[in-house]
């Protein structure tokens, strides 16, 4: 079934409070949109795009209030918000701890990553739901960023329900991202649609580059994936000193457990999966247990990405 086209921000709007995903326009490029605070919405990004793993996602905002209920600004960041805002410039800053964005958005850091776009359909839309949405770029993971409603249209036609018609994105290449977590290092992350030097000339101050795997790659360091807890993996029957991390309806019973989806569902699983293994973490500690193991996730759909992250965890540790 091929998406509806048009440009009802309300209709956007009910959707993505619904849980579904919408493709929105932005002055970069197209944007898969999800409600940031819903994890299953956040989980099916993934699934649309097939992306292997779950890299941290960026936030698109309506205003700086919003933002503000989600990331610590420090001075450095509200100047540069107030010279480059809305625009093609993401700040990676420090979360706030009552932040409520799903762990998977976030891939777990205690960092977030946002942007105020200034697409104006983007905006209105923003403005109408009045809260964070998440939007990678509207391709199947591996192929190049959409740019118009038609090559949308052409990678993920058959996967989402609607398209915010906005025309062609006028800047075309994804938004410059900056880590200011540190303001007195900020970091070029991503090179984008705000030129380095615009940046620099506000800040007085040259921006750092990390290395490149840092780059591309900021929610794969295997620090930001370590439990407290060991992790043991494709587990049939837990020990007795274990938490048990569950799927489906045949699992094992044990003492302390959660069940990433007991229908087997890869949505469900993906949405639970940080949040659970927190639980868990938790759990095990108080009740005297010292590891946690997890029972096999199928590596289809989605549980590509899942045991990426457990992998991470359990090689963490
Ligand atoms: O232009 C854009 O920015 C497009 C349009 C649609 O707005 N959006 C976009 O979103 O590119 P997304 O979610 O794919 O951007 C995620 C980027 C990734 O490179 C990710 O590694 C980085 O932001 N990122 C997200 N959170 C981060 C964090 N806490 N620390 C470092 N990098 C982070
Ligand atoms: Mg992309």
């Amino acid at each position: 079934m091929l998406p509806e086209v048009g440009t009802d921000v309300l209709k956007a709007k009910d959707l993505l409070m619904q849980g579904e995903c919408v493709v929105i326009p932005t002055e970069t490029v197209y944007g898969l949109a999800a409600d940031a605070l819903n994890s299953k919405a956040v989980a099916r990004v993934f699934e649309i795009k097939n992306r292997p793993n779950f890299n941290p996602l960026l936030l698109h905002v309506s205003d700086i209030v919003v933002a503000q209920q989600y990331a610590e600004f420090n001075d450095l960041a509200k100047k540069l918000a107030r010279q480059f805002w809305p625009g093609p410039l993401t700040f990676v800053l420090p979360q706030l701890k009552e932040s409520k964005i799903a762990q998977l958005a976030t891939a777990n850091l205690d960092t977030i990553a946002v942007r105020i776009p200034a697409h104006p359909l983007a905006h209105k839309l923003l403005k109408k739901i009045d809260r964070p949405l998440v939007a990678p770029s509207a391709n199947p993971s591996g192929l190049v960023s959409p740019t118009t409603v038609e090559h949308v249209k052409e990678s993920l036609g058959n996967k989402i329900a609607y398209i915010l018609d906005g025309g062609p994105c006028k800047i075309g290449v994804e938004s410059t991202i900056i880590d200011l977590s540190d303001p007195k290092k900020p970091m070029l992350l991503r090179p984008g649609g705000t030129a380095k030097e615009e940046i620099e000339a506000v800040m007085d101050m040259p921006l750092a580059t990390t290395d490149d795997k840092a780059i591309k790659a900021p929610g794969q360091l295997k620090s930001h994936y370590a439990l407290s807890l060991p992790l043991r993996l494709n587990v049939l029957r837990p020990d007795e000193d274990e938490a048990y991390l569950s799927f489906g309806h045949t699992s094992y019973p044990a003492y302390v457990m959660l069940n990433l989806s007991p229908s087997g569902n890869m949505v469900e699983a993906a949405a639970n999966l940080f949040d659970y293994l927190r639980k868990l973490e938790a759990e095990a500690k108080l009740k005297g247990l010292k590891k946690i193991a997890v029972a096999a996730i199928p590596n289809e759909g989605l549980g590509l990405a899942i045991n990426d992250r457990l992998t991470r965890a359990a090689a963490a540790k």
